[in-house]
C-alpha cells in the first residue's frame, strides 16, 4: 500500500500530535481568529480605581492640554485662568454652589458633578427641574443662574484626554465603558478639585 503510507506520513508529520502507528484523526478546525487565549476579564472601574487613583485621574482631566479645558479657564492652580468669570476652585466657600445648598455637601457634590458633566447651561434649564429634592436655591447665591461659559468636561480636548485614559485603563486590567466617560471624567475630575481646595492653603 505504497500510494496510501505517503500522505498518512505526511499528516502525522504535520500534525504532531498524531501517535505512532495510529491514524491520523481528522485535522481539528482551525481556531478562528477571534478566540485567542481568553483575555483576563477587565474589572468594573467603580470597583477598580481607588479614590487615590481617582484623584490622579482627576488631575490629569484638569491638566488637559488645549482650549475650553478646566485649568484654561480657571488657572492651572484652579484660580487666575484665561477667564475672570471662572470660579477660584480653591475656595469652596465662595461657590455658589456651596451658598444654594446651604453648606449641605452631599448636595453640593450632587450638584457639581452634574455641573461639571453637562456644563452651565444644561444645568441652568434641568437641574433644579429633575431634582426637585436638591435642596437648590439660587436666591441664597449672588447669582441667578451659572455662566454658560462654565463647559464641565464634555468639550473636545477633554473628552480626547477621556478616552486615552480609558485606553490606559484597559491596559491596566481596568473597564471604563464609552458611556461612562462623561460620569468617570466628571467624577475624577471634582475629586481632584476637593482635593486641591482641602489642602491647599487655609485662608
Ligand atoms: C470655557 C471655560 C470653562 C471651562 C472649560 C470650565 N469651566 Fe468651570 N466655570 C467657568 C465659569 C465662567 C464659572 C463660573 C460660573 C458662575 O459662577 O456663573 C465656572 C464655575 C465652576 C465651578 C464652581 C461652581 C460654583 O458653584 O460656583 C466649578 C466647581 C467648576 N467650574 C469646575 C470646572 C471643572 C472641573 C472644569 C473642567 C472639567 C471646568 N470647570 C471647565 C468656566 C469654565
Amino acid at each position: 500500500m505504497f500510494k496510501l503510507h505517503v500522505p498518512i506520513a505526511a499528516t502525522c508529520f504535520l500534525l504532531a500530535a498524531c501517535g505512532g502507528g495510529e491514524e491520523a484523526p481528522p485535522a481539528p478546525a482551525p481556531a478562528p481568529v477571534a478566540s485567542k487565549p481568553d483575555a483576563p476579564a477587565l474589572k468594573p472601574w467603580k470597583e477598580a480605581i481607588s479614590d487615590a487613583d481617582i484623584v490622579k485621574h482627576g488631575e490629569r482631566i484638569f491638566l488637559t492640554k488645549g482650549s475650553n479645558t478646566c485649568n484654561d479657564c480657571h488657572g492651572k492652580d484652579g484660580k487666575k485662568g484665561r477667564l475672570e468669570q471662572a470660579a477660584d476652585l480653591t475656595n469652596p466657600a465662595a461657590w455658589d454652589a456651596t451658598k444654594a445648598v446651604d453648606g449641605d455637601r452631599a448636595k453640593i457634590d450632587k450638584a457639581l458633578i452634574y455641573l461639571i458633566s453637562n456644563g452651565g447651561k444644561r444645568f441652568n434649564e434641568s437641574y433644579v427641574q429633575d431634582n426637585p429634592d436638591a435642596g437648590w436655591d439660587w436666591s441664597k447665591t449672588d447669582g441667578t443662574s451659572y455662566d454658560i461659559q462654565m463647559f464641565g468636561v464634555t468639550q473636545s480636548s477633554t473628552m480626547g484626554e477621556l478616552k486615552k485614559i480609558r485606553k490606559d485603563l484597559k491596559k491596566s486590567g481596568i473597564d471604563l465603558p464609552k458611556d461612562d466617560l462623561v460620569e468617570f471624567g466628571a467624577k475624577a475630575v471634582y475629586q481632584y478639585v476637593r482635593s486641591i481646595s482641602e489642602s491647599g492653603d487655609p485662608k
